[in-house]
């Protein structure tokens, strides 16, 4: 072989050896993982806060299901979204009102569908006991002020479970409350926590992503907010986001292609990869 086919022939190798490096790098760097999280289970399709939509979370192979807990009278660790029963059971009143044996005898599945007549409200205990080890659980604290040592509640309940040590992974504790967020960090700091933002025009300066960073893991504001920008700037401050929430495909592509950590969605199938 000559010395110009030689060249030709090296040229043509090495162009089919570096073209998929190239592919992905015009790209925008290897393919994306991003977290799959069931927004108070996958609560597009079972009753929001319940086993039916935790099971199904599994059953749809999210990575992780999120769920919302505030306390009974008697201090119970209770898995609702609302400060009131109302939109999610067939009873009225609040929360913090009812003791566990009241709270218990409400259906939380009828609303939604009589096919889930009989769902009850769970227990943050019920839900870790059924669930680690199987999938992630991300904890939202709700309306902490309601319900003062929730944190504590929270904190006894994993770490009877092992649940705080960093191997045991798939837990993580956010809240919008940031004083709340900041009181179970110093009680578990092996725990990952996140803050919660709700939406605002005025975004999210530096000065409280460096705040934030003193302490989260993880800044999850409304889906609104999220540009790449403000991807970039939070994986700058070295934490990471999932933001809320998606109900439609368009916007989990959209999350995904600026390249949020994860997505917190009412739908899982939505952003399982197509
Ligand atoms: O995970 C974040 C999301 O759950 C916050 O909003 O109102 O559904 O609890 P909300
Ligand atoms: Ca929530």
């Amino acid at each position: 072989m000559n010395l110009k086919r030689l060249l030709v022939v090296t040229v043509l190798l090495l162009s089919v050896l570096v073209a998929p490096f190239a592919n992905s790098a015009a790209a925008g760097g290897p393919p994306h993982k991003v977290m799959n999280i069931a927004h108070r289970g996958a609560s597009g399709y079972a009753p929001e806060n319940t086993m039916a939509a935790f099971d199904k979370a599994l059953q749809m192979k999210a990575d992780y299901f999120e769920l919302d807990v505030q306390m009974s009278k008697d201090g119970k660790l209770v898995l609702i979204h609302d400060v009131t029963v109302d939109r999610t059971t067939d009873g009225t009143g609040r929360v913090g009102d009812l003791t566990f044996k009241e709270l218990r005898r409400l259906d939380a599945g009828s609303w939604f569908d009589p096919a889930f007549a009989g769902e009850r409200i769970p227990t943050l205990e019920e839900a870790l006991d059924r669930y680690r080890g199987k999938i992630g659980i991300l904890i939202e604290i709700k309306n902490p002020e309601l319900y003062p040592g929730i944190e504590r509640k929270v904190a006894k309940a994993l770490k009877k479970r092992n649940l705080h040590k960093p191997r045991n992974g798939k837990i993580i504790v956010q809240s919008f409350n940031h004083d709340s967020v900041k009181k179970f960090h110093r009680l578990l700091p092996s725990v990952p926590v996140g803050v919660l933002i709700s939406y605002r025009d005025e975004g999210i300066s530096d000065k409280e992503l460096r705040n934030f960073a003193k302490y989260a893991d993880y800044v999850n504001p409304n889906k609104d907010m999220v540009d790449r920008s403000l991807v970039k700037r939070i994986h700058r401050f070295g934490m990471k986001t999932t933001p809320w929430t998606v109900r439609d495909r368009a916007e989990a592509d959209r999350l995904k292609s600026i390249r949020v950590d994860g997505i917190v969605t009412d739908y899982p199938d939505y952003v399982h990869p197509r």
